[in-house]
């Protein structure tokens, strides 16, 4: 990013004077373990080196003055810091006025206002998690400029909170966690049961992630994704009357597998296998990571993109064709949807000297059968949030 463009944009946005602080927050890309964050059970995301970045600068007033460079069309927003409400006419603003409501709620409350011009670089609507990235990165930018302390962990829940409660989408921790503790080369095994983590180290050697954008819009995304977890929630009371559980994720599968018919509608007791056999991979991937198993970690991928489709329905034939695509390439490892599902894109591992076939092959089958085109994007895996000197 040039933060000294972001520099001219700000002050013809916001006018001269005043020093100004930049900041940046990445997006994420989780590599296996979908749909487990809310069910109890592990993920296992990286935060990347593309996000979104930010130029600020304290004002006077109580005001909150926000641009975004990727909204040049929109005008900038005006919103008083006191008695914040979602506004539907508010956009993509409400993302950050949350995450000040949420602060607020905590007790951290700001003296003045702040000018804000957004910048980011991630594809949109691609499910690399857009609207976390904001969340956090607004989050980072309050805790600096008025001094506060807190740890990523407390940031990430802060962000969620923003997420379900203000903007009234339903997610678990799994996107505000990744990108708030997000760490260079490595990727985070996370245990939504309790929080517990660890950074498990990705030398990609010879390989590259490859993420495919399908560039679906992503109508129902949100009713979608709420109806799921509704749907866990309620194969999950029905296990609870045979079996003390807080959780699917506290199942391996032969556990599941004896109590499923416990679980009357086929609909519910598919969503629940998925939760289940999903987090069992997920703990099983990272453990061939150790081992450096990059195959079997790559059929894992595979096979949670099979469940994903199959069993949790989620994928669609956008995803579908660029996953199944993905696989009839060489050099491949693996390939799977990742993020919510419904459109959003797909991660594959792909061998370094193949990912040039890969982008040409899958491209071009997936033109041809959905009738727009993909777009690829060969990333790093970077740290989380950061003030930049
Ligand atoms: C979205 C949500 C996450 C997670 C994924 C699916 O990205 O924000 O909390 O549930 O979907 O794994």
């Amino acid at each position: 990013m040039d933060l000294e463009k972001l520099q001219e944009d700000f002050i013809r946005v916001f006018g001269e004077g005043g020093e100004t602080s930049c900041y940046f927050a990445p997006g994420r890309v989780n590599l296996i373990g979908e749909h487990t964050d809310y069910n109890g059970g592990h993920v296992f995301p990286c935060a990347l080196t593309i996000g979104a970045w930010a130029v600020v600068r304290p004002r006077e007033d109580r005001r909150l003055c926000l641009f975004s460079g990727n909204f040049p069309d929109q005008p900038k927003r005006e919103i008083e810091l006191d008695g914040l409400t979602y506004r539907k006419e508010d956009d993509w603003c409400n993302y950050p006025k949350g995450v000040l409501w949420a602060f607020q709620e905590a007790g951290y409350r700001p003296d003045h206002g702040l000018d804000i011009l957004y910048q980011g670089n991630l594809p949109s609507s691609a499910g690399l998690s857009s609207s976390a990235c904001i969340e956090v990165l607004t989050g980072k930018i309050l805790l600096d400029q008025f001094g506060w302390e807190m740890d990523g962990v407390r940031l990430a829940l802060l962000a969620q909170k923003a997420e379900n409660r203000f903007n009234g989408v339903n997610c678990g921790i799994m996107d505000q966690f990744a990108i708030a503790m997000g760490k260079k080369d490595h990727a985070i095994f996370l245990d939504t049961a309790d929080l517990s983590y660890s950074y498990v180290p990705i030398s990609l050697e010879g390989m590259r992630l490859v993420i495919a954008c399908s560039n679906k819009k992503r109508g129902l995304a949100d009713s979608k994704y709420n109806e799921r977890r509704e749907e866990c929630e309620r194969a999950l009371m029905q296990i609870q009357k045979a079996r003390d559980v807080k959780s699917l994720g506290e199942l391996n599968t032969e556990e599941f597998e004896a109590l499923a018919d416990r679980i009357e509608d086929p609909v519910q007791r598919k969503r629940a296998r998925h939760a289940v056999t999903e987090n069992q991979r997920t703990i099983q991937a990272v453990s061939a990571l150790g081992r450096n198993d990059l195959e079997l970690f790559g059929r894992l991928m595979n096979e949670s993109h099979i469940s994903l489709r199959d069993d949790y329905e989620v994928t669609g034939i956008e995803l579908d064709t660029l996953v199944e695509t993905a696989w009839k390439q060489p050099g491949v490892l693996g390939s799977r949807m990742t993020g919510a599902g419904f459109g959003g894109c797909t991660v594959s591992l792909v061998r370094e000297e193949c990912v040039e076939t890969f982008i040409r092959e899958v491209g071009k089958a997936y033109l041809e059968k959905i009738g727009y085109a993909a777009d690829f994007y060969s990333v790093s895996i970077g740290d989380g949030p950061q003030k930049l000197s």
